[in-house]
């Protein structure tokens, strides 16, 4: 991404008005009393119903919600990014930047990109020279013929130490940045190549360029790694990778459903043998960044692991993670054979499909073998087991399938209905409240509540003026809400750098943080009339009550679940300080 200096985008946002860079594209911009008023190229709107305040050089639409200032409105209307947004509006008021910025998404690392292509390329022809021989009969005994060696550019690290290095060093490249990118590694200042004597399977991130590289011993090697991987650089960091992502994108959003597989020959097998929507793990549980990648997709998940134990226990790590993250998991468990590739090697794809058709819910696979690992007998262990998976049936969004869940637990175990109901309930009360307090950012405005109103407004009001920041210090000085929190850090921040603050400026100072953006674009307001600090105050005040509204609500529920008759009385007498105003 290009980069441009805060200050000429601060002088190019004041420089430009922007009701005429609205007007510029062919929008009518209408004066309403103190507003401007237009009808909203976001939605498929009849009335206009964006409004733009002049004074604070920003816009917002009540209906469908977008708004920012001039570089937002440039971003969403052009689909471009902020630095490219900038330069647009920058020609569009003769403002000349001191950077060329170039309006092609520019790949930060073509040269590295470049290197790993062309030791790709040295690899995959490896594997059709003389010193190939054994590895390309290892390949086809796997049943990966040239079709599958093309597909997935499978190569062949020579057993000479530095044959990539001498390519590449003759083409000029220098040693350090061969070993930065993990092609080669330097001892004792001699430079030897990280692969040899290995099968390569290049890695491809989530755009699609190799970066980095898995590779597998194929004569038997006894003592020494299976496989080797290329270790964590600039370009390739795991916890952000799936193995095959970039291929199974678009079949996984087509068939909404991605298949997880344990390893990358598994990934391999199933998606030549015709199913192309499967990424394999690695070997590792499931980070965050790659469960994002996997929300993206907007599709159940069906984890299909290997057949053993380890397979088995990796299946109730992943699926709990999928499942907090409100992804739909199923599972399918392959007998017989140890992994997917084996399977359809031995029974065919068909048979395979076969299987991935039937899934069982995670739940169901879970229930099963938690079970396995209680006595059944001991009633304090059925108990404590019965309250983790009354957490797990409350945890689905399904209603239907939450009560099959229900009705199977409660013939499972004789327990009534009307007990794990009520046990449900309970769990649900719990989490209302642990919602408002540590989740409340809803994007529809009808529903805030009056805590999250006021905060808001209290943040909309920091963001128009010092004064209101000074008093948010001294009588409130930290929301409890991340993002809120952030938020008002980073409004506090702003001003301390700028010596003043402006709304217009802060959003292009936010643009950055996506998250913070979005809430912030969420509170902004339009209406031209002067802030008002009597207005102000009652939001503080609101705002404090709900505060201790909530507080006195969590401590209760503390005190319920509490036994000890001494804490009780503590709780108690924290509360009672709350009320009278002390905390
Ligand atoms: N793995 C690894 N290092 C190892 C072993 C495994 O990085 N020493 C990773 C690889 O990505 C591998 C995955 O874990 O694909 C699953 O391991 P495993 O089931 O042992 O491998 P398979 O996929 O069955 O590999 P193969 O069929 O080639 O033996
Ligand atoms: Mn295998």
């Amino acid at each position: 991404m290009a980069f441009i200096d805060s200050e000429e985008i601060d002088k190019i946002r004041i420089q430009a008005n922007i009701t005429d860079i609205i007007s510029s594209y062919n929008i009518d911009v209408e004066k309403k009393g103190k507003d401007y008023k237009c009808i909203c190229p976001f939605h498929d709107d009849h009335s206009p119903s964006m409004s733009i305040s002049e004074s604070r050089q920003i816009f917002k639409c009540f209906v469908c919600g977008v708004g920012g200032n001039v570089f937002s409105f440039v971003e969403q209307f052009e689909h471009v990014s902020f630095p490219e947004a900038v330069k647009i509006v920058a020609d569009k008021i003769g403002f000349s930047l001191s950077k060329t910025i170039t309006t092609q998404n520019v790949d930060k690392y073509k040269k590295e990109h470049d290197i790993i292509d062309l030791a790709t390329m040295f690899y995959q022809n490896n594997l059709n020279t003389s010193s190939g021989i054994i590895a390309k009969k290892y390949l086809a005994e796997r049943k990966i013929d040239d079709n599958i060696i093309k597909e997935f550019k499978i190569g062949l690290s020579l057993d000479g130490k530095d044959d990539l290095y001498k390519l590449l060093n003759n083409k000029g490249y220098n040693p350090k940045l061969l070993e930065d990118i993990g092609l080669v590694s330097i001892i004792n200042d001699k430079v030897y190549d990280f692969f040899n004597g290995r099968i390569t399977f290049p890695i491809e991130d989530i755009n699609g360029h190799v970066v980095a590289f898995s590779s597998r011993v194929y004569r038997g090697e006894k003592d020494v790694s299976k496989y080797i991987n290329t270790k964590e650089t600039p370009l390739y960091i795991k916890g952000n990778n799936l193995f095959n992502y970039y291929k199974a994108r678009g079949p996984a959003k087509k068939e909404k459903e991605i298949i997880i597989v344990e390893g990358q020959m598994d990934a391999i097998r199933v998606y030549s043998s015709g199913i192309q929507n499967v990424v394999a793990l690695g070997g590792t549980a499931l980070t965050k960044n790659q469960i994002e990648l996997i929300k993206k997709l907007n599709c159940k998940v069906i984890l299909c692991l290997d057949g053993d134990t380890a397979g088995e226990d990796a299946t109730l790590i992943n699926g709990d993670l999928l499942s907090k993250a409100n992804i739909i998991v199923q599972v399918v468990r392959l007998s017989d054979y140890k992994d997917p590739d084996e399977y359809i090697i031995n029974k065919g794809i068909e048979a395979f499909k076969d299987n991935i058709s039937k899934p069982i819910d995670f739940i169901d696979f879970k229930i099963k073998k938690e079970k396995n690992n209680i006595n059944i007998d001991n009633s304090e262990e059925l108990a404590s087991y019965i309250n983790k998976i009354i957490i797990d049936v409350n945890n689905i969004k399904d209603p239907i399938l939450k009560e099959v869940t229900l009705n199977k637990i409660s013939n499972e175990y004789n327990i009534g209905l009307d007990i794990l109901k009520s046990k449900l309930e309970g769990l649900k009360q719990e989490e209302k409240v642990a919602k408002e307090v540590f989740n409340p950012v809803k994007k529809d405005d009808k529903k805030l509540n009056g805590f999250d109103k006021s905060i808001r407004k209290i943040l909309y009001f920091m963001m128009n003026d010092e004064k209101y920041i000074k008093k948010y210090q001294k009588e409130i000085g930290f929301f409890e809400e991340r993002v809120y929190r952030s938020i008002a850090n980073e409004i506090v921040y702003f001003f301390q750098n700028h010596g003043k603050i402006n709304i217009a400026d802060f959003i292009s100072y936010i643009s950055a943080n996506k998250e913070l953006y979005s809430t912030v674009m969420e509170i902004i307001d339009t209406h031209e009339e002067e802030l008002n600090e009597k207005e102000f105050d009652n939001y503080i005040k609101v705002y404090i009550q709900k505060y201790q509204e909530l507080k006195i609500k969590r401590l209760k529920i503390k005190m319920s679940k509490e036994l000890d008759i001494n804490k009780k009385k503590e709780i108690l007498e924290e509360i009672a300080n709350i009320k009278r105003g002390v905390l």
